[in-house]
C-alpha cells in the first residue's frame, strides 16, 4: 500500500511549501500550527535527527504523535540504519517518511517494508516513501531505488547544522534528477530541503521543485503566517505559466 494517493494529492498542490516545526515556538505549537492553516500551508516538515546521522538531535515519534493536526505530517528521518525504526514514525502517525540514501546498508529494504504500512491517519492509504540526498551524494545511487518510492528530496544545506546558505549546485542537481526521472518514466515528487528564504524561494520554485522545505525563514519568532502566505505567494508567482 504504497503512497501513491498521498503524491496524487501533494501533486496537485504542487509547487508548495513543508514548514519545518522545530524552529516554532514549540509551547505554543497548536497555535502556530494553525496560523500555518491559515496561511495555506498544508504540510509540515519534521526534522528528525538521532546524534549519529548528523551532530544534532532533535526530536522522536512522541514528539510526531502529539502533534494533533490536519496537515499533512512530513517527517524527515536523518538517523542511522532506519530498517527498524520507520515503523515508529509511520505509528506516531507520519503521512510522509523520507530516510538517507546515506543512512544504512538496506535502503532499498526500508523503502519496501514502507510500501508495505497504511497510514495510522487513514487506514484506506499508505505512507508516502521519500528519500534523501545528501549535498555530497551521487545522484546515481537514488537510480536503482526509483521503483521503491514517491519522493526524492535534494538537501541544499549539509543536515544537521543549523543557518547554513542554500548549496547552489542543488540547481544542477535537480536538473539531473528530473532527467533520471523522466527517463525511468515514474511518477516521483521532487523536494528541496535547506537553505530557503524569501530571497531564494522563487528561484527555487523556478528551478522545478515540486515541495519546498522552508523552516527558520517562516518560523522566524515574528510572523509566521505572513511569512507562509509570501512563500506560497512568491511560488505561484514564480510558476505561473506564461500566457
Ligand atoms: C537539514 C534539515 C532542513 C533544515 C531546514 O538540517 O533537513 O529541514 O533544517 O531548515 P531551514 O529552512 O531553516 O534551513
Ligand atoms: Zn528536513
Amino acid at each position: 500500500m504504497a503512497g501513491g494517493s498521498i503524491r496524487d494529492r501533494l501533486r496537485e498542490l504542487a509547487p508548495t511549501i513543508s514548514v519545518g516545526v522545530l524552529t516554532a515556538d514549540l509551547l505554543s505549537l497548536g497555535t502556530e500550527l494553525a496560523l500555518l492553516e491559515e496561511a495555506g500551508a498544508r504540510l509540515i516538515h519534521v526534522d528528525v535527527m538521532d546524534g549519529c546521522f548528523c551532530p544534532a538531535m532533535t526530536v522522536g515519534p512522541p514528539f510526531i504523535k502529539a502533534i494533533k493536526t490536519s496537515l499533512l505530517k512530513d517527517v524527515h528521518l536523518m538517523i542511522e540504519q532506519p530498517l527498524g525504526k520507520v515503523g515508529d514514525y509511520v505509528a506516531a502517525g507520519a503521512d510522509m517518511v523520507t530516510v538517507h540514501v546515506e543512512a544504512g546498508r538496506h535502503i532499498h529494504r526500508v523503502l519496501q517494508v514502507l510500501g508495505t504500512m497504511t497510514n495510522a491517519n487513514d487506514s484506506s492509504r499508505g505512507v508516502l516513501r521519500g528519500l534523501a540526498v545528501n549535498p555530497g551524494t551521487p545522484l546515481e545511487t537514488v537510480r536503482p531505488l526509483l521503483s521503491e518510492l514517491e519522493m526524492v528530496t535534494l538537501l541544499a544545506v549539509n543536515p544537521g547544522w543549523s543557518g547554513q546558505r542554500f548549496i547552489v549546485s542543488t540547481q544542477q542537481r535537480l536538473q539531473e534528477l528530473w532527467a533520471m526521472i523522466h527517463r525511468a518514466g515514474r511518477d516521483i515528487l521532487v523536494a528541496v530541503d535547506g537553505g530557503v528564504t524569501k530571497e531564494n524561494v522563487g528561484d527555487i520554485a523556478q528551478m522545478g521543485a515540486d515541495i519546498i522545505v522552508t523552516g527558520s525563514a517562516v518560523f522566524d519568532g515574528k510572523a509566521p503566517k505572513e511569512n507562509a502566505e509570501f512563500m506560497l505567494r512568491t511560488i505561484s508567482a514564480a510558476t505561473q505559466v506564461k500566457g
